[in-house]
């Protein structure tokens, strides 16, 4: 891709305003880049309200669309005033442009395009798994290269992160990703929506030994996901029951948790033998929104410890959508002179599905809410 901002890409200092519209979250963000690689998140503005599809049992795009129009202007406008900077003070703006929910998609790069146009600053397009991929280095020292373990409410993909925009797919789930899993667990249980937090929280109180549900994908060599027969297995538990105690449903609940962060462990496990040994990389990133639970954080720190490798994970706020991932995968892009020219930007189309990484030959490609996880 050219560029025409390499005087911006050779700047010392970075900063850029993020927008994230993927899903159900509006969030605007302004994070500094500095010289040397670091970062600083100047302000952070998340609008999340899972009433509006509390009654629909799921997110609704046409709702979560709608929810962008009304609440995007405010929200980028709060970012900004927080940062403490005005409209001049910012070097650029980066967008989602996919994958995700195409209407929502559409509100967040139109309205950057806009501010691009008005205010002559360059566009960046970002793909909204790079910013998940990306947030590790955003929160911490996550030098290139590493293992990333992506686990997000569409997406399940274990990723050999060699450098900026240089990505080879090792694994992907096969059918549902493990937050669909989450959120159809908790719909099972009536726990209500967002499924991860509330599965997370019921399992506080629950006995995780009390089920032992399956192991998937035991006897398949390499590092694909698979969460459908758990999902299964969770729900004839749940029916074998006539009444449900507040008891059994956080030992259900428990007990599925543990079989789904033992699963994304031992993927993980496959994953670290076949990895590329460059730089004999011994980082593993764990990224996207069920990576904020804390279970698989701490099965995924006894995995790390037991192979001699380093976990690295962002904050749980990171880990969730968030403007400031979008923010900084867009500053990485800018200083690598990889911002494209105006007319290019304004060309850009919103995309329902943009996989980050090729999938290997001969792949299985699953199904799912927001198109193929791959
Ligand atoms: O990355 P994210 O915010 O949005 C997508 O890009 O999909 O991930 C949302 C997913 C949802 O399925 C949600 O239930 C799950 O992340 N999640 C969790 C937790 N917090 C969010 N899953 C398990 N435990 C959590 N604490
Ligand atoms: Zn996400």
């Amino acid at each position: 891709m050219t560029s025409s901002y390499k005087d911006l890409a050779s700047h010392k200092d970075l900063v850029v305003l993020g927008i994230e519209t993927s899903c159900d979250d509006t969030a605007a963000s302004v994070v500094r880049r500095d010289g040397d690689g670091g970062c600083r998140i100047l302000s952070d503005e998340v609008w999340t309200d899972y009433d509006d599809h509390a009654a629909f049992g799921g997110v609704v795009p046409e709702i979560a669309a709608r929810s962008h129009v009304e609440r995007l202007d405010v929200t980028i406008e709060k970012a900004i005033r927080a940062s403490g900077l005005s409209l001049d003070g910012i070097d650029a703006v980066a967008a989602t442009a996919g994958p995700g929910l195409v209407g929502g998609v559409m509100v967040g790069l139109t309205t950057a395009k806009a501010i691009c146009l008005a205010h002559s600053k360059p566009l960046l397009a970002i793909n909204h798994l790079e910013g998940h991929a990306l947030s590790a280095r955003m929160t911490g020292a996550a030098g290139f290269p590493y293992l990333l373990l992506l686990i997000s409410g569409g997406h399940t993909q274990l990723i050999w992160v060699a450098g900026l925009g240089d990505y080879r797919r090792l694994g992907t789930t096969i059918d549902d990703a493990a937050g669909e899993a989450f959120d159809k667990t908790a719909k099972l249980l009536g726990l209500g929506q967002p499924g991860g937090p509330r599965i997370e929280a019921a399992a506080v109180n629950g006995r995780a030994d009390r089920y032992d549900f399956p192991k998937p994908l035991q006897r398949r060599a390499g590092c694909d996901f698979s969460f459908s027969g758990l999902k299964t297995a969770v729900r004839e538990a749940a029916q074998s029951m006539t009444v449900q105690s507040k008891a059994d449903i956080a030992d259900i609940a428990a007990s599925f948790q543990f079989a789904a962060a033992r699963h994304l462990a031992q993927r993980t496990e496959q994953a670290m033998e076949i990895a590329p040994a460059e730089g004999k990389a011994r980082r593993l990133v764990v990224a996207g929104g069920v990576a904020a639970n804390g279970a698989i954080r701490s099965m995924l720190s006894s995995l790390c410890e037991r192979k001699g490798w380093t976990l690295i994970a962002p904050p749980a706020k990171y880990c969730t959508d968030n403007g400031a991932m979008i923010a900084w995968a867009g500053a990485e892009r800018l200083a690598a002179n990889l911002a494209p020219p105006m007319s290019e930007a304004l060309a850009l189309a919103p995309r329902a599905r943009w996989p980050l990484a090729p999938p290997p030959e001969g792949a299985e490609i699953g199904g799912g809410r927001k198109g193929p996880k791959a």
